[in-house]
């Protein structure tokens, strides 16, 4: 596809999705969530900052880019999630065959892309070539597998935080090529680093002890406290149903400091009962409408006067 016709089909498919988004929300990115971090009055003294303040509105997590309305991982689901009011993107990282940190979920090109292969038998030159919009919709024809430095560079310049899930790496020189990439790319103060690897976490601590670290778990560990403690974490990150089987966990990690972030949450009644459950983010594919039901629980924007 030629330049300009690429640059038109890009901003198509950014207005189209965003008129398919409610109202609230769209004029704009909130303030990181750890720019008015309060610690909430049951947690330690050294709190996580996302730690969410008593009766403020939960952090929105726009999981792989607003993915509900745009190709997943991509720069234009990032554009979506940021004038969706998200306040921060999430995203999956691999490394390609050469070293360079891309954004993949699968460990496949095949499902996101007109590609296929195991994205680390794969060249950056090959992975730049690769159509990542059209399986999603014909309209995000050209849309490209971004790098996570494009990315960073992105929410450096335009607005935006990043909660960074390293989704696969087997070495700690893997892992120092990404934590590398947001150093240099001066991001390290608007980035959350996750995996469900804990030795990913190890080596992020290792090489950037400033950097910090949530753990993701499909089941809740016996004690999370130790496992936050013993991981320097700043949040303890479980799916829904983990957490519904102890909700009590949100507590005891407040009291230890740490911050809970859920996922991946898509319906009112999953966010009412986090909410209830005390969590401080909610990881979902509809930041737009997760954004205006915040704003409404907290009557902030969008409610209509008496
Ligand atoms: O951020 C939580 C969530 O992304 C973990 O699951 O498979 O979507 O990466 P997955
Ligand atoms: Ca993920």
């Amino acid at each position: 596809m030629r330049p300009a016709r690429l640059r038109t089909a890009l901003v198509t498919a950014t207005a189209v999705a965003l008129l398919c988004l409610t109202g609230a929300g769209v004029t704009g990115t909130r303030p990181p969530a750890s720019a008015d971090a309060v610690v909430r009055e049951d947690a330690g003294s050294a709190a996580s900052p996302f730690v969410r303040a008593a009766g403020a509105p939960m952090t929105v997590v726009a999981h792989r880019g607003a993915s509900s309305l745009a190709p997943e991982n991509t720069m234009v689901a990032q554009e979506v999630g940021r004038r969706s009011g998200a306040d921060y993107i999430e995203n999956d990282v691999q490394l390609s065959q050469d070293g360079v940190p891309y954004l993949m979920h699968d460990a496949t090109v095949d499902r996101t892309t007109n590609g296929s292969g195991d994205i680390t038998t794969l060249r950056s030159a090959q992975l730049d070539r690769l159509d990542a919009g059209s399986w999603f919709a014909p309209v995000f024809t050209g849309v490209r597998v971004p790098t996570l430095a494009a990315q960073l560079a992105d929410l450096r310049s335009r607005g935006g935080n990043l909660l960074l899930e390293i989704k696969r790496a087997d070495t700690r020189e893997q892992v120092a090529a990404v934590v590398d990439v947001v150093e240099t790319q001066r991001m390290t103060d608007r980035v959350l680093v996750q995996s469900f690897d804990p030795r990913h976490l190890r080596w992020v601590h290792e090489l950037a002890p400033g950097l910090p670290l949530a753990l993701l778990r499909s089941t809740l560990d016996p004690d999370p406290v130790a496992v936050a403690e013993e991981l320097h974490l700043a949040s303890y990150n479980p799916g829904g149903p983990a957490l519904e089987t102890r909700p009590g966990v949100v507590a005891d990690l407040h009291r230890a400091g740490v911050a809970t972030w859920v996922w991946t949450v898509d319906t009112a009644a999953g966010w009412s009962r986090y909410e209830q459950y005390g969590v401080d983010g909610i990881i979902t594919n509809r930041p737009a409408e997760l954004t205006g039901w915040n704003h409404a629980r907290s009557g902030t924007r969008n409610v209509p006067g008496p």
